[in-house]
């Protein structure tokens, strides 16, 4: 079993973390594995790790020096660099010692720096004597990992380094890497370059107040972390975002609706799509007020004058160059599904989108929320699929589509 090819279109950028136990022997196969799969292996093997394979091996095998010591490359800044260049860290095997000092969050060794200093997915494959497997610390540590998004594979039950049987036997090595390459998920977009409007825009009235709406970004954020996480070159309009965009994506940060076409416009001449996901507003004031405005040189009604603002999603599907995709938004009060598919259809054809991702909205359904629960409809207002869950996993389902 090797691991699976999907991953060989976009390279990750593997940390492989091999800490000492006599399994060590076996991390060779694991570095194997995810060169094979055409990834790129930087190995940080502890001291321990080294009296049980040879250096020369793990570099031969991996195609890239092996860190070992803290202070070695202090000038690049060796100990947090490794962990943020990493798309996916793996230790194998890891020690009941290494397990207790992750749980703990120790940064004694450069893995432990790397590790801390890294927001990729974690996937440990334990390794040890059952009775350490089983005590009752490693059992907690265990827990405190997993409970922390870590992934943990085996270990396996079977013959270990003496005479003794039990569970504590490091999990294959392809098995291993298959585990591994699959909590990073697809790299379908590599290559593909994602052009995204996330929040809400605000139109001035005057120096201090503004026409806004209730979006929180998340959605549009989520669409931008999935697409990353999925390979994409990433750039997101960022209109009063509730929440940090993803690290690694490009942000242009606009307010009014004028700023966001103007994005839009410029960053779609290199985009293969567009996602339309910020609420635009509709109307702004015809005049901006130049000083605050007093009430009581107003009087006891204030009258806005409104006029429509440009369709920015409307004239990047009619400017759409031959094989762009355009993605839109529509964020509905009709309770009805029927005629909230109707709705949907009718806007998916007037904006003349390639797709249009329906959500109803209310006072307390929606913006801000985490999950959300869509319909999505294709150019022609038929359903092409439903979503519903945390914002990530829509994000992913709309990515599928597009995919
Ligand atoms: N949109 C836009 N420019 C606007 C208004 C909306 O680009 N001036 C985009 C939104 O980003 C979203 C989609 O159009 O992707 C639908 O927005 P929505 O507010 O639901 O539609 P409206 O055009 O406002 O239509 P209606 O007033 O009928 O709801």
């Amino acid at each position: 079993m090797t691991a699976p090819t999907p991953h060989a279109a976009g390279r990750l950028t593997v940390v492989l973390g091999i800490t000492g136990g006599i399994a060590a022997y076996k991390a060779v196969g694991v570095a194997r594995e995810f060169v094979v799969a055409g990834h790129d292996v930087h190995i940080v093997a502890t001291e321990g790790a080294l009296r049980f394979v040879g250096r020369p091996t793990l570099e031969a095998i991996s195609r890239n020096p092996v860190h070992t010591d803290l202070y070695e490359g202090v000038a690049e800044v060796r100990h947090v660099a490794l962990g943020q260049r990493a798309d996916l860290i793996v230790i194998a095997p890891a020690t009941a010692h290494t397990i207790a000092s992750l749980a703990a969050g120790l940064a004694g060794d450069l893995l432990g720096t790397t590790v801390l200093a890294s927001s990729a997915p974690l996937v440990i494959a334990p390794a040890m004597h059952t009775e350490m497997w089983e005590h009752p610390a490693t059992v907690a540590n265990i827990a405190t990992l997993r409970s922390r998004g870590v992934t943990i594979v085996g270990p396996d039950s079977g013959r270990l380094t003496g005479t003794d049987v039990g569970p504590g036997r490091m999990s294959e090595p392809a098995v291993i890497a298959a585990a591994a390459l699959a909590v990073v998920g697809p790299r379908d977009l590599v290559g593909r370059s994602i052009l995204i409007s996330a929040g809400g825009t605000r139109e001035a009235i005057d120096p201090v107040r503004f026409i806004g709406n209730r979006s929180s970004g998340k959605q549009g954020v989520a669409l931008a972390e999935a697409a990353l996480a999925r390979g994409a070159s990433v750039t997101l309009v960022a209109a009063h975002l509730d929440v940090d965009a993803p690290t690694g994506a490009t942000v242009v940060t606009v307010s009014s609706t004028s700023d966001l076409q103007g994005a839009m416009r410029q960053h779609s001449a290199t985009a293969d799509t567009i996602i339309m996901c910020a609420a635009v507003a509709d109307f702004r004031p015809i005049a901006v007020a130049d000083g605050k405005i007093k009430k009581d040189a107003v009087g006891e009604t204030l009258s806005l004058v409104l006029e429509r603002t440009p369709d920015v999603l409307a004239g990047l599907a009619a400017d759409r160059r031959p094989g762009q995709r355009v993605v839109g938004f529509a964020a509905e009060t009709e309770p009805d599904d029927d005629r909230l598919q109707h709705i949907g259809a009718e806007k998916a054809r007037r904006k003349g989108v390639d797709l249009l991702v329906v959500n109803r909205v209310g006072l307390t359904e929606g913006f801000g929320a985490a999950t959300n629960s869509v319909m999505m409809l294709d150019g022609d207002g038929s359903v092409v699929a439903r979503a519903a869950g945390d914002k990530l996993s829509v994000a992913h389902r709309i990515l599928d589509l597009l995919v």
